[in-house]
């Protein structure tokens, strides 16, 4: 975890937008000495920070690297409580385990976990999520909304508009939602979504949601095995993106929609949902653990749950398949 004073150094570089900030103004701002704030300067270089130094001018940052630390993550994000507490891992078995823990240990809510490489990436029926270093977002967000546990899926169709929307504004491509948990992009994934829970039979503690993104790699970076329905946010746009950014841009809009979501219920969000959802009105086959269900996709439920009528009329809830369109 990161000083309090490194953090206030990072809002007010991120305040100065660019601009030089004098040694004194930031002791002033830090009520802290000029020989201090050089300190915490350096500090920040080791981190990875590019920071410039003029004389009579001051300092201020010029480039990152392209990282997902808790600086890179912190300097720019505009949320009143997600990712204010940020566990960042070079390597890690998987996010989800780290976020899990963390959770039992009572972390705020908000807290999220972020790793540069997964060497064990949970993807959902227990299926691995290929997750190589520094090309992808691979975060694990904690909330605690007071609710019951038949409400957690909405929190997956919550984080899949959110993450469509940032990469919609990051990169102008317009993804498209699978139920549940798909993100596509021309019919190939670049995203999954993997909601798990810590909860009593009527109260949720916390809801864990894993976002696993292909951010930066090149089909061939993929496995035989995934580049026929795998993708990546560069391959799609043609052009690198600042996962940093990415990362920041979807806690933003986690965060405005879960107060949408706290506020009223999730009737405006499912409207929303459905209007990127590629299911809906299509003629799909369900596979459940119990066995397949052909139909049509007529909705979703106000719980989250997919709706799908057979060809005699009977709808069929689901709650967990693979869906094939
Ligand atoms: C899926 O589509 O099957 C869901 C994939 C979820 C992957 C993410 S990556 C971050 C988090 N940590 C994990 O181990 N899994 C999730």
């Amino acid at each position: 975890m990161q000083s309090p004073t490194r953090k206030r150094l990072l809002e007010a570089f991120t305040e100065a937008n660019g601009e030089f900030l004098s040694g004194q103004a930031l002791a002033d701002i830090l009520g802290c000495s000029r020989t201090a704030i050089w300190k915490h300067i350096e500090e920040l270089r080791k981190e990875g920070f590019e920071l410039e130094a003029v004389r009579k001018k001051g300092y201020r940052i010029v480039s990152t690297e392209d990282r997902v630390s808790e600086n890179e993550i912190r300097l720019g994000l505009n949320t009143k409580f997600l990712g204010h507490s940020i566990h960042y891992l070079d390597s890690t078995d998987s996010t989800q385990k780290v976020a899990h823990k963390l959770s039992q240990e009572g972390c705020p809510e908000g807290t999220i976990v972020i790793a540069e490489e997964q060497k064990n990436g949970r993807g959902r029926l227990t299926r691995h999520w290929y997750s190589p270093k520094y090309t992808g977002v691979w975060m694990s967000i904690v909330l605690r909304p007071n609710l019951s546990p038949q409400k957690a899926p909405q929190f997956t169709l919550i984080a899949a508009i959110a993450v469509v929307q940032a990469i919609e504004e990051l990169t102008n491509v317009l993804p498209e939602i699978k139920w549940p948990n798909d993100i596509l992009i021309n019919g190939k994934k670049v995203t999954g979504i993997l909601t798990e829970l810590q909860a009593d039979v009527d109260k949720i503690d916390s809801i864990i949601i894993g976002i696993g993104i292909n951010v930066n790699q090149q089909l061939s970076d993929f496995p035989d095995e995934l580049q026929s329905i795998a993708t990546s946010l560069a391959i799609e746009s043609g052009r690198k993106i600042t996962r940093a950014k990415l990362i920041q841009c979807i806690l933003m809009k986690i965060e405005k929609y879960y107060h949408v979501y706290l506020e009223k219920g999730f009737a405006p969000l499912k409207i929303l949902w459905e209007s990127y959802a590629i299911s809906i009105g299509k003629e799909i086959i369900a596979r459940t653990v119990t066995g397949e269900i052909a139909g049509r996709a007529i909705g979703i439920t106000n719980e989250g749950i997919l709706k799908i009528e057979d060809d005699a009329g009977i709808i069929h809830e689901i709650y967990s398949a693979d869906i094939e369109i």
